[in-house]
Parts: C-alpha cells; structure tokens; sequence
C-alpha cells in the first residue's frame, strides 16, 4: 500500500496528516515514511533471498543517520563516496565490513580512514587510483580489499547527467584495458583484489542495459579467472528507477533472477551478487511539504509561489525533473481553474519545481511535493541564505524529528570579519 495517502479527503504519511506536520514543525518539511523504507527494502531482500548478496545502500541519495540506521538494522551494507559518508556510516552504527567505497577522486586520508574502519572493498577508478591505495596501504601496513570499477559501454538509456556506464563518462576503468590493470593490481604491494564492479547509471527502467553490462563482466571474470585471477564478488551497482509519473519500473526479484540465471549459466553462481540502490531505497519514501505563498496571475503564466525552492529540491533545475506535486487539502478543479508553475522565492528563473499543473489553489495551501526521499535533503544548499529544512519521519501514528529545521543564526556563526583598524 502506498504510504503516502488521502484519508478523509486530507493527504496523509501513514497514519499522520501532512497538515499537521505543517502546523507543527512548519514548512518546507521533508517528511519521510518508515514503512516505505521498509517496503523498498523487502523488494530488494525478497529478490536475494537465498543467494550470496549483499545490499549496499547508494547513501548519496539519502544520508540521514535516520535513514542509515534503519538500513543498517534491516542488515544493509552502504556504498559510500567519502570520507565524509563514511564518518555518518559510523555515526549510525552502519557494519563498516559491508561497506563498499566508490568515487573516482578519492584522496589519501580517505583511504587510510576506510583502511582503518575496515571497509569491505575499495571500488578503484582509474590506474592511478590503484597506486596510490597501494602506497597508503603498504605504508600503513595494511592490505585494501579492491575491486576495479570498470565501464562497461552500455547505454543506460537515461538523462545524459546521470549516465555512467558510457565510454565518455569520467567513471571507471575501461573494460578492455581492465585485465591489465588487474594484473598490475595482483603485482603491487598492500592489496587484495576482490572483486568487480560497475555503475551504469541512474533512473534507469529498462533491464536491458543491466543484463549487457552483467555479460560484459562475466566474460571479463572468467577470463580472469582463465590467469588464475579469482574474483569473490560482482557489484553491479544502483540505478533501478522510480515512479515519478507513470514510469514502468523493473522489478528487483524480475531483474535479479534473470541475473542469477546467467551468473549460473556462467558456473559463477558461487560469486557474491554486490548492489548498490540508492534512489529505489528512498525516492518514494519521501514528500517535500511547502506552503504557497502568493499566487500571481499574469497574460502568459500562473505562478503559484511556495516556501520551497531550488536550494531544498534541485532535481527540477538541474535535471529538467518532473515531481508529482499533491494539494494536501485539494479542492474541486472547475473550468476557471489554471495551470500553475510552482516556484520558489530564490533569484533565479530556474528556480521552479513543477511546471504547468491544473490545481485549485489558494494562498496558504499547502503542496506536497512527492518523490523527495531521494537526492532532495542531499543536494540542497543554503543558496540565498535559507536555513535548511527540517526532516521528520513518520512511523505509523508517531512522528521524529531526524535533524531540526537550521537556524539562521547557525548560517554564518562560524564565519568572521576581518581584524578592524
Ligand atoms: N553507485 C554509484 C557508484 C553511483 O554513482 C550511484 C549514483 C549509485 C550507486 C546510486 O544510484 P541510484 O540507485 O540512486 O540510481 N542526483 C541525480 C542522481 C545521481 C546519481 C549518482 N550516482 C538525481 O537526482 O537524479
């Protein structure tokens, strides 16, 4: 069932109302549905039942430590990209041994801080990544679990910004050069080599691509395995799409057991399946609630200005992304009704979070804007001086608060003028 819904006419997050968390803790709010969590996570862990897999939450999406805990205590393992993400893994009692660390950037003492947390692979990048893990762990008198990241040249067929797996992206190490940086890899001092893997992609709703890129890998395995290169694992990264509008998704327990299939097929089905899902984990998990401000009606357009903007939710801006946007209170649509661009207050004409929506409004209504569990709370800024939003989450009739709303006063209290005089 859906978690976030009409009762009695009035949009709910489980059993509490939107407009009651509004009264409460004031707008703009992102407000987060544990069941949800919950739900997406029992798709992904009925597709692995019985199997050698581990699920490592793609935190980027979602780094609450709220958020992280329940992973964690749902038994998840979390892919990070920085030293940073890897400090909230452990301020959430996250298992640092279920932690992959991907990124093509990643500096030395990130490295010796996942050496000394004891993560469960580095997923290395480039060649010159390779060495310098080498350098850090043999100095340090340590041995790094690695896993090349290769690119396997497929299309994920989704927007250009969040496409990864193609030969021009930044990301990975090429696939045919891949047998000789594992070589070199076996070579080098202070490592251990581990495992593969790869990240196509984002927001991706076919199968397809993912399929192509597990034959790519699979054929590199056993021709690794043909030197006496033996990998433990495959990490086929995140990706898996939402629903924002009317999206036909991929099922985990569709994709996953075609995967397994040919993972068998290939005699490898003794190798640990590696996933790293961050936006299936939380997208739908999450609303952003916002209170119009003013409407403003003029010959070409009508604005309806709310208390959120592109600093809380940039997908929009950046992406051209389309959100679902709920009057929590929606009043009957007549012919006189309009369509409304719903912008922010911020100085910049990109600043929209939904274009051209037929909604009866008025102003103090609130809007929710739907599907913000997702790289919403992560992505935002302070951009024009605006205290970031708070966060709640709701578990049935119970409501947390999981990081107050940001004072103003803390915008600039570490900040200093220059000596007088
Ligand atoms: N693993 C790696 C190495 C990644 O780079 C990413 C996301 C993930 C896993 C998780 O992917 P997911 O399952 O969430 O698709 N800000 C963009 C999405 C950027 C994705 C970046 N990498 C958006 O709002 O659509």
């Amino acid at each position: 069932a859906p978690r976030f819904q009409f009762k009695n006419g009035t949009l709910h997050a489980e059993d509490v109302s939107l407009a009651k968390l509004a009264r409460e803790f004031g707008t703009p709010l992102y407000v987060y549905s544990r069941a949800a969590l919950h739900d997406a996570w029992g798709a992904y862990a009925r597709a692995l039942a019985g199997r050698k897999a581990l699920v490592c939450f793609g935190m980027k999406a979602n780094s609450n430590l709220a958020v992280l805990n329940e992973f964690s205590r749902l038994g998840s393992g979390f892919d990070i990209v920085s030293g940073g993400e890897l400090a909230r893994v452990l301020a959430a009692g996250g298992d640092p041994g279920k932690v992959v660390f991907s990124g093509v950037g990643k500096q030395a003492w990130e490295m010796r801080a996942a050496l000394d947390a004891g993560v469960k692979c580095f997923n290395v990048e480039s060649e010159p990544e390779l060495e310098r893990l080498a350098q850090v762990a043999s100095t340090g008198g340590r041995i790094a679990p690695v896993s090349l990241r290769v690119n396997p040249d497929v299309d994920a067929q989704t927007h250009p910004y969040i496409s990864t797996g193609l030969k021009e992206n930044k990301f990975g190490i090429a696939i045919e050069r891949a047998p000789e940086v594992y070589r070199r890899a076996m070579q080098l001092p202070g490592l251990e080599v581990v495992g593969v893997d790869c990240h196509i992609g984002s927001q991706i709703t076919e199968a397809a691509p993912y399929l192509d890129a597990l034959d790519k890998l699979i054929e590199l395995i056993l021709a690794l395995q043909s030197e006496g290169i033996h990998l433990r694992h495959l990490d086929l990264g995140g990706g898996i799409g939402i629903r924002y509008t009317n999206e036909q998704v991929i099922e985990p327990v569709v994709l996953f057991e075609q995967v397994f299939k040919r993972l068998d097929q290939a005699g490898l089905g003794d190798l640990e399946l590696v996933l790293e899902p961050g936006r299936s984990l939380v997208g739908n998990a999450g609303v952003l609630l916002t209170e119009v401000q003013y409407l403003k009606h003029s010959d070409a357009k009508n604005f309806a200005i709310v208390d959120a903007a592109m600093n809380d939710l940039l997908r929009p801006t950046l992406y051209d992304a389309w959100h679902g946007v709920e009057a929590v209170d929606p009043r009957p649509v007549t012919d006189a009704t309009p369509t409304y661009d719903i912008v922010g207050p911020i100085c910049e004409s990109g600043d929209w979070l939904a274009r051209d929506r037929r909604l009866e409004l008025h102003q103090g209504d609130l809007l929710a804007v739907m599907s913000a569990g997702a790289y919403a709370f992560t992505m935002s800024s302070q951009y024009n001086s605006r205290p970031r939003a708070a966060e709640v989450m709701v578990d049935g009739g119970a409501v947390h608060v999981v990081r107050p709303r940001e004072t103003i006063e803390s915008l600039f209290a570490s900040e200093r003028v220059l000596p007088q005089g």
